[in-house]
């Protein structure tokens, strides 16, 4: 029976908080064009829900994403020659890009396997939480190419030339904590604890100013590549235009509510942006 591309991405949307799920877990979540397409019509449909303030991405089954898939992504789209393989990488770096960059804050919720092109939407997501049965490698080197699409950029990126090296090289797997260890993720948690402490950490960011989250996590991808006069110019700017699309004046309520109210205190947690002025 083939595969209907409707059915490789499933999502729901509860309390704030989209849950974006991988769902091809008989081929151990591989992307394939079919998933990537799905993927970027889902991003499309929830990126400006208003009752979408947190993306979750996880992986049904036994895996978050066996990577690319190595039949339908690689060998079949290469049957179809240089067209065919340009369009079926526009169409999986098209997806990570637009997660790299989305609307609201995303995280990646790492169930188990995690290769090769997985290591493109598992950077995209701005924080990553997963499993302690959670197993990553880089097993390109395993079947003879290079880790492609962006993947040898993120480990550079993400973790130390040392261990971008060592997994690149060897293809080892590393275990959830290794990588926690390695900071390829921020956490590392039980298997049955996994969706409470990813639903726990998107709640934590459901109270805070979106419009602000949004500058912030564009902020923290951006000034890597900057020099210090340059971000700190780029950040006055960003800031600027914040306060510029923030229609509820959250900067100026979060000092009210702390220095004129004393009913919270920004060191210890959010100001209440429900009692802010109404959004335009
Ligand atoms: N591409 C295409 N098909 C894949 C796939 C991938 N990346 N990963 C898994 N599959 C398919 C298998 O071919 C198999 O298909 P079949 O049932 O039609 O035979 C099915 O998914 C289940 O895989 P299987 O290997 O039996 O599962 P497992 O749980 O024993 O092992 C993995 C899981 C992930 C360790 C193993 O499937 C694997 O090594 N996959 C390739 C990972 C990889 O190199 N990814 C990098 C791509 S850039």
């Amino acid at each position: 029976m083939s595969e209907e591309q409707a059915d490789t991405v499933i999502y729901t949307v509860e309390d704030g908080i989209a849950w974006v799920w991988f769902s091809r877990p008989a081929k151990r979540n591989a992307m394939s064009p079919k998933l990537n397409r799905r993927m970027m019509e889902v991003l499309d449909e929830i990126e400006y829900r208003e009752d979408v303030g947190v993306l979750v991405l996880g992986g049904q089954g036994t895996a978050w994403s066996a990577g690319m898939d190595l039949k339908e992504y690689f060998r079949e789209t290469e049957a179809n020659g240089l067209r065919g393989v340009r369009k079926s990488q526009s169409e999986s770096y098209g997806w990570f890009r637009r997660l790299r960059w989305f609307q609201k804050p995303t995280i990646a919720m790492v169930n188990g396997w995690c290769f090769g092109g997985g290591f493109g939407p598992l950077f995209a997501c701005d924080l990553a939480i997963c499993s302690q049965e959670a197993k990553f490698g880089l097993s390109e080197i395993n079947w003879g190419i290079l880790p492609g699409g962006g993947v040898t950029k993120v480990v550079v990126d993400l973790l130390s030339m040392r261990d971008a090296m060592w997994l690149t090289l060897t293809g080892d797997l590393i275990d959830g904590a290794q990588a926690s260890a390695m900071r390829l993720v921020n956490e590392c948690v039980p298997a049955d604890q996994l969706e409470s402490r990813t639903a726990e950490v998107a709640r934590m960011l459901l109270q805070k100013n979106p419009v602000t989250l949004k500058f912030a996590k564009d902020a923290v991808r951006r000034v890597g590549l900057m020099t210090y006069d340059e971000a700190e110019d780029y950040l006055v700017r960003l800031q600027e235009a914040m306060n510029f699309h923030d229609k509820t004046e959250g900067r100026k309520e979060g000092i009210r509510q702390f220095i004129d109210e004393k009913s919270y205190k920004p060191g210890l947690g959010a100001y209440d942006k429900d009692r802010a002025k109404a959004q335009s």
